[in-house]
């Protein structure tokens, strides 16, 4: 079984869709197996998107993963890290295709309502860093 590292940013935590995100894993048969809600300090932020560091978003998404709380969960099940890319949608919910997390609920390409682990590498290291 496949793990991947989902994150509720704070626009989904204040919008209180926790539950209506979950349900979409759930039954697209991700199970969570570990959750917590946490807030990021610029620290951690910085150092959870390091890959970013050089990216002209860069400050303006620790910003924003700064600003309220989070739910950080690993999510189980086959393919997990492509399944869970494809609920969420296209980075931009304006490109994001119908029916995904960010078409139906992000308001932009900064709020937009969850991160997802992009390869099984990259999952573990999360996951990691959250759940040691
Ligand atoms: P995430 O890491 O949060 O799951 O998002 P992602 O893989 O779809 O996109 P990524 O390229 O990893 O970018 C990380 C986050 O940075 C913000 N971003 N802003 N203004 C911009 O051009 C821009 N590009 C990326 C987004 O909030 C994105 O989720
Ligand atoms: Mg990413």
């Amino acid at each position: 079984m496949a793990q991947t590292l989902s994150i509720i940013k704070p626009d989904g935590v204040k919008k209180r869709i926790i539950g209506k995100i979950i349900t979409r894993f759930e039954d697209a048969g991700l199970e969570v197996v570990q959750i917590k809600r946490l807030r990021l300090d610029v620290a951690q932020a910085q150092d959870f998107y390091a890959v970013h560091k050089e990216r002209p978003f860069f400050k303006d998404l620790v910003a924003f993963m700064t600003s309220g709380e989070v739910v950080v969960m690993v999510l189980e099940g086959e393919d997990a890290v492509e399944k869970n890319r494809e609920l969420m949608g296209a980075t931009d919910p304006k490109v994001a295709k119908p029916g995904t997390i960010r078409a139906d609920f992000a308001q932009n390409i900064d709020a937009n309502v969850v991160h997802g682990s992009d390869s099984a590498q990259n999952a573990q290291r999360e996951i990691a860093f959250f759940f040691a």
